[in-house]
């Protein structure tokens, strides 16, 4: 099994490495378009193989695309990352142009691909993938459900004091300060977690995880990259390993939720065709409402992806 990580940044790197420590894909091609970068990050990688003791290859390249060849899995996460004061969406400008490119290239080379992107403004960029890929939606999705349910589900074993492993939740809508954590599907140890939690701290959990991004460029100056990379990486296990798991994901929808031509963060199950299922909850009143808001940010951000004119190559 190979996969292939586009962007040798700290998302790609971190991304490569998690996969290669859990040694499920024969290979893994780290490929960035700065001289040296993914050969050097490849190097550190590998040399990690003898003292962890695993068997994935990691190799690096500067943007050959034909390194990449027959990858089962390729993950993008080329483009700039946010600064502080900025929103994901301020990217597009920037990131549409580079993820066009390296959609069209990766397919050329492998043509068979399933595709998981990670830059952003990531709804708008998977829908940016997609457009370009030419493939089945159940083969171009993103990942930020995986991400923002970890924050919030980090968080809630905090407060809760309790261990992270138990804690199960669902998130919904798009990667932005609209997203749609769910507590009515979020329990501890198959518990309600409002058995547990008073509702204005759970509020308080609520709000943390939707800006979580945010809080960590502010601390930092650029954006996360161990729990993305680690989310992505948790995607190509799932893909690979053929395990049917159900993450929330970035996917097409075709009528689910009442949304249409749309990539928005839904649960899904993931398998080695990809997408296998998308899986319609029966949201209330509240819930749903949330989630069109949240459709409404995302399809303003598309139709500014609509009306550029990215040069083809
Ligand atoms: C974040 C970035 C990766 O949420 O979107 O940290």
């Amino acid at each position: 099994m190979k996969v292939t990580v586009v962007g040798a940044g700290n998302v790609g790197a971190t991304c490569a490495n998690v996969i290669a420590h859990n040694d499920f894909a024969n290979e893994v091609i780290l490929l960035d378009i700065k001289e040296g970068t993914a050969e050097g990050k490849s190097l550190d990688i590998w040399q990690t193989a003898p003292i962890d003791m695993y068997d994935t290859r990691v190799v690096g390249s500067t943007n050959d695309y034909k390194r990449t060849a027959g990858s089962d899995v390729v993950v993008i996460t080329s483009g700039l990352p946010r600064k502080p004061g900025m929103s994901r969406d301020d990217l597009i400008a920037t990131n549409a142009g580079i993820v066009k490119s390296v959609t069209e290239n990766i397919i050329k080379h492998s043509p068979d691909t399933i595709i998981i992107v990670v830059s952003n403004p990531l709804d708008v960029m998977t829908y940016c993938a997609y457009l370009n890929a030419h493939v089945d939606s159940s083969r171009v999705f993103g990942m930020a459900g995986i991400l923002d349910t970890a924050r919030y589900r980090a968080f809630l074993a905090d407060a809760l004091n309790t261990s992270p492993k138990d804690i199960q939740a669902v998130l919904m809508g798009g990667h932005g300060d609209t997203m749609v954590p769910l507590p009515r599907y979020t329990t501890v140890a198959g518990i309600p977690v409002t058995e547990l939690i008073a509702k204005d701290k759970l509020d308080t959990i609520i709000q943390r995880t939707k800006t979580g991004g945010g809080e960590i460029v502010n601390l930092l100056g650029t954006s996360a990259w161990y729990a993305p990379g680690a989310a992505a990486a948790q995607m190509v296990e799932a893909i690979l390993k053929d395990q049917h798991r159900i993450f929330p994901c970035c996917a097409w929808l075709s009528g689910q939720y009442g949304l249409k031509d749309i990539y928005l963060g839904v649960p899904v199950k993931l398998g080695r065709k990809g997408i296998e299922q998308i899986i319609e909850l029966k949201l209330n009143k509240e819930e749903n409402d949330s989630l069109q808001k949240s459709a409404v940010a995302v399809r303003e951000v598309m139709g500014v992806l609509d009306g550029m004119q990215l040069e083809t190559k």
